[in-house]
């Protein structure tokens, strides 16, 4: 695919090599325009060996190639990292005063803005509206990250991780439409991971999961509008997604409180963690030893299903409103395929939607993508396509969106 690199002026411009480097890893070809401003802080040499193009700020190089109208019309996608209040107000006004601004007028292809920039210039009114303005006009608008910002204040206005800049512009690709605010105003919580159930300072009884589904959807929540809040388990090592409140747990029963705390009033709760049904019945508190003392069985307590008692707290009035959402991760056996036994599980759980994953041999555990089905307590039932696990995401929270009270 055709990828454009806007990099604006800021001192964030030096994480766009990162993600130039990222699309043409993946075998997209990638042309740099940078700002003048953001040429004091990356050379237009290193933005060239990264991207192996040609690199200019000015429409009057190249004349005769028209490469102020041609290259916004060939791009697959557009990406602007790091989007700067100045960069933001032109392209809002429709200027074309730089080779970068006419890009922007003339592309009809997805365009996503990274904003970076201090927190005072990202809550004036003049930079709220011009960022509404570019999301009316059908541009994505990331939230900045919250964090260390030039110097040492901290604050949202952060530049998102290249990784996670890449991951939505990845999505824009698949999905154009992926990315609508029809979450804004809206309280998520989600949760991700394995839990761990020590058995003894060395070991606990865990499973694969490795959260990269349930970040995806807190990502995916977050950039459409949503206040999300994601607990997560035990994960590989995953960036924080932008915007978004991270609390860690380690065990089922420290997950059951987190929800319990967070979930009620929230307009929805969506259960992608893979929990652990049971966790031994007694801790040991020095490592169990090989030997004569050694364990035959090791006796296990069944932990809360935390999904069920969301869905007894909803009917007994103690939670709101809520929509739940639960995950099914399922194999098939000698009493039915995948979905007979996700069918049984919808009925048992009693949450509002379902998403089946089949599992097995890299498939849905700690892979990047996915697919399955989504189940609806109306007796719904749809495909979902295989895709990445923010594609799956996102058709998760479409099918979400009309659930919310
Ligand atoms: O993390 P990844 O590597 O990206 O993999 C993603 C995933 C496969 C883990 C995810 O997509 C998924 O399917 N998560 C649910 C896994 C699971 O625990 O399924 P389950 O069938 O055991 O549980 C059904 C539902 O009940 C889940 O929403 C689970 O969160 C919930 N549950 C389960 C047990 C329990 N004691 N309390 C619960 O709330």
């Amino acid at each position: 695919m055709r990828i454009v690199v806007g990099v604006g002026g800021g001192i964030a411009a030096y994480k766009a090599c990162a993600l130039v480097r990222r699309f043409t890893e993946t075998g997209h070809q990638v042309r740099v325009i940078p700002t003048e401003s953001a040429l004091q802080f990356v050379g237009k040499a290193t933005f060239e060996a990264l991207s192996g193009q040609p690199v200019s700020t000015s429409v009057f190089t190249d004349v005769p190639e028209v490469p102020h109208v041609r290259i916004g019309q060939e791009a697959d996608l557009v990406v602007i990292a790091p989007a700067t209040a100045d960069l933001m107000a032109r392209a809002a006004q429709g200027r074309a005063d730089d080779l970068l601004t006419a890009t922007l007028l003339t592309a009809r292809c997805p365009v996503l803005f990274a904003p970076a920039m201090h927190t005072e210039m990202w809550e004036h009114p003049a930079t709220v509206a011009n960022v509404a303005t570019l999301r009316a006009h059908g541009a994505t608008v990331m939230e900045p990250a919250s964090g260390r910002l030039t110097g040492t204040d901290t604050g949202p206005g952060r530049l998102p991780e290249p990784e996670e800049i890449f991951g939505l512009a990845s999505l824009l690709l698949e999905r154009p439409d992926a990315l609508p605010r029809d979450l804004e105003g809206r309280r998520v919580i989600i949760t991700a991971g394995g839990t761990r159930e020590p058995l003894d300072p060395v070991r606990f009884l865990g499973n694969r999961s490795s959260g990269k589904q349930g970040y995806a959807l807190a990502r995916v929540a977050a950039q459409r509008g949503a206040s999300v809040t994601l607990i997560a388990g035990n994960t590989v090592e995953l960036a924080p997604p932008a915007a978004v409140d991270l609390v860690h747990i380690t065990t089922a029963e420290q997950l059951a409180t987190a929800v319990d705390k967070h979930a009620v009033g929230a307009d929805a709760v969506i259960m992608a963690a893979a929990v652990a049904d049971f966790r031994p019945t007694n801790v040991a508190a020095a490592k169990i030893k090989k030997g004569a003392n050694e364990p035959d069985v090791i006796p296990l307590t069944k932990n809360p299903d935390i999904l069920a008692g969301l869905v007894t707290a909803r009917t007994e009035g103690r939670l709101g409103d809520t929509a739940i959402v639960g995950f099914a991760a399922e194999t098939g056996d000698e009493n039915g395929d995948v979905l007979t036994h996700a069918r049984a599980k919808l009925a048992r759980k009693g949450c509002d939607l379902l998403v089946v994953n089949a599992v097995g041999e890299g498939k849905a555990f700690e892979v990047d993508t996915n697919d399955g089905w989504l189940l609806g307590a109306d007796g719904t039932e749809s495909a979902l396509d295989h895709g990445s696990k923010a594609l799956l995401a996102s058709r998760v929270l479409d099918a979400l969106i009309p659930l919310l009270h």
